[in-house]
């Protein structure tokens, strides 16, 4: 994937409708380029639309917010890997903070989407980050450590395995508070030497993304940051004007 990737999370945010009116403003306005990638993730109903209209982009691509790790069977409400492929999705979301605050989302669950992810031939963007209470406490470092370490651990050949990582601190989440800088970029470079460790040079092509209140005010900054590859917006990515802003930093 080019560097930077600006990827956009929907959340519970544009269903078929109004995701259609969202394309329908943002694809033609959004002029192909080939030194970034983008990647929209619609709520899962959305992404038969969104996958329609970037058909002949391979510049902008569908992803899927949580995947199931079962192939299939009796998981009434999940979705699987191979299904959201089947949708259009070309990358997952994997270990959001939404997901692992409100519905319990765990590191090996995690571990098991990003296998599922990679099985079914889909990217995966892993999710690590931190509380307030946590980063209070000083642990930050070795609870993103824990949650990329755990979250890869069930991943085969990761080497040859297409995968984003994005750091998003939970305090900045929706808040207006944002990283500054010097604190994104700590982590960033913590988590690209964790990821050296295991999958060696391999790592500096791993994209890693920051996420937390970007807009399209701050984007700029945030992305000339050291060790920042790209963004994840949440508020700001459901309106096609705010996001074409982002998109086009
Ligand atoms: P906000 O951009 O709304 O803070 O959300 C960030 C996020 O959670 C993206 O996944």
């Amino acid at each position: 994937m080019k560097r930077p990737v600006l990827a956009a999370n929907w959340k519970m945010n544009n269903g078929p409708t109004a995701a259609s009116s969202f394309m329908d403003v943002f694809i033609p306005a959004y002029h192909p380029r080939t030194d970034r990638t983008i990647i929209i993730f619609p709520p899962a109903v959305s992404l038969p639309v969104v996958a329609a209209a970037t058909v002949g982009r391979s510049d902008v691509l569908p992803g899927i917010q949580n995947i199931h790790w079962a192939e299939k069977g009796a998981f009434t409400g999940e979705i699987s890997a191979s299904m959201a492929r089947d949708a259009g999705a070309q990358v997952a979301l994997v270990g959001h903070s939404e997901r692992r605050h409100i519905f319990g989302d765990t590191d090996i669950n995690c571990a098991k989407r990003c296998h599922a992810a990679a099985k079914a031939h889909i990217a995966f963007m892993l999710c690590v980050g931190e509380t307030i209470e946590q980063r209070e406490a000083g642990e930050t470092e070795s609870l993103v450590t824990k949650q990329l370490r755990e979250g890869l651990s069930q991943t085969p050949n990761l080497i040859s395995t297409e995968f984003l990582l994005a750091y998003e601190p939970v305090w900045a989440i929706g808040t207006g508070l944002t990283a500054s800088p010097a604190d994104a970029s700590a982590i960033q470079s913590l988590l690209r030497s964790q990821l050296r460790q295991m999958i060696g040079t391999r790592a500096d092509e791993i994209p890693i993304l920051y996420g937390g209140s970007v807009n399209s005010g701050n984007a700029a900054s945030l992305l000339a940051t050291d060790d920042i590859d790209g963004l994840l917006v949440g508020g700001a990515s459901v309106e096609a004007s705010s996001w074409l802003a982002i998109a086009q930093t």
